[in-house]
Order: C-alpha cells, then sequence, then structure tokens
C-alpha cells in the first residue's frame, strides 16, 4: 500500500491510501528478457510519469540465476537504446503469483512453468507478446544461446510490445 498527499477540488491537503498496479515479468532466467522488459517498462511508465502509480519487477522460473546482474548482452543492447538496467536475478514463486496484478510471461514455457507452480492459472497471467501488434501471442524469443542479432531483435519486440501494455493499462485503470 502506498500514501500520497493530494489536494481535494476544494484545495484542503489530504493523504490517500492506494493500491499501485503491480506488473512481473517472467523468464527462464531472468537474465535476458524479463529483467529487460522490466527496464523498458519502467522507462516508459517514468516518461508518462506514471511511476507513483505502476510499479515492476522481474523474474524467472528456473534458479539458475539468482542474485547474478543481467547477461552483459542484455546490459549491452539496453546501454545503446538508453534504457537504464538495475536487477539481481531472483526466482518467481506462488506468492508473486498472488500478489502481482499482472504477470507477464515471455513464452509459452514460461507461462506453463508459472501455471505448474502456481496450480492454477490466474486471469492475471499473460504472454507477453499477447500485447504484439505484429505476431500476437509468439513467444518472445530465448536470445541467451545465440548471437548479438538475437538481443536487439528482443528489444524491438519488447519495446512495441509494452507500449501496447501500457496503453491496455491506462484504459483499464483509467490512467490519465
Ligand atoms: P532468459 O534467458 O530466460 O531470457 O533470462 C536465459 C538465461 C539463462 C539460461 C537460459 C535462458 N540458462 O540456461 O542459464
Amino acid at each position: 500500500m502506498c500514501y500520497a498527499t493530494v489536494y481535494t477540488d476544494s484545495r484542503q491537503k489530504v493523504t490517500a491510501e492506494f493500491k499501485m498496479i503491480s506488473v512481473l515479468f517472467v523468464c527462464l532466467g531472468n537474465i535476458c528478457r524479463s529483467p529487460l522488459a522490466e527496464a523498458i517498462f519502467r522507462k516508459k511508465i517514468v516518461e508518462l510519469n506514471l511511476q507513483n502509480l505502476i510499479e515492476c519487477d522481474s523474474a524467472g522460473t528456473a534458479n539458475y540465476h539468482v542474485g547474478h546482474l543481467p547477461d552483459p548482452r542484455t546490459i549491452e543492447v539496453a546501454n545503446r537504446h538508453f534504457v537504464p538496467i538495475d536487477h539481481h536475478g531472483q526466482q518467481f514463486s506462488r506468492r508473486d503469483g498472488e500478489t502481482f496484478d499482472y504477470l507477464m510471461a515471455m513464452d509459452s514455457s514460461n507461462y506453463r512453468n508459472m501455471v505448474a507452480e502456481m496450480g492454477v492459472k490466474p486471469d492475471s497471467l499473460f504472454l507477453m507478446r499477447y500485447f504484439d501488434p505484429e505476431n500476437k501471442g509468439a513467444d518472445v524469443p530465448d536470445p541467451y544461446y545465440g548471437g548479438s542479432d538475437g538481443f536487439e531483435e528482443m528489444y524491438q519486440i519488447l519495446d512495441r510490445s509494452l507500449d501496447q501494455l501500457v496503453v491496455f493499462l491506462k484504459e483499464k485503470h483509467k490512467l490519465a
């Protein structure tokens, strides 16, 4: 729960309590796709001055990279596009599934792993590319075992999908 100082119509200063809208991006290792999604999304949210209303984080369904910084190639593509990135790997848990308002799986395998961890498919669970205007519902390809082209492709997919996620959230929650 967050608290914000706001003014009423009659200019009275009051403290309002509200729950921020929370979004969790999830992939396998939490060093390539989901930390980049988190970073791009946060930059868009700050540019729209929505950072007091929407918060985000990322996680991996596997525990291989818990505590690790993003892959150097992820950091490199983020830097190239002037996206600040600062994350340490963490593993997705059932509790995350209960806590976050929106769960964004990067691919169908992540999606299945999340359903298995939660024991249920909640309404809050989406495939990231459900929001991609170019290839709706496809996987965000895992770039980990490939070359640097895959990292640029990942950036482009996430950038346009996240634009649409922002549109969706603004409409759904009636945000200015
Ligand atoms: P990510 O990519 O799920 O996008 O973070 C991967 C990172 C690491 C591994 C697999 C995928 N790994 O096997 O270590």
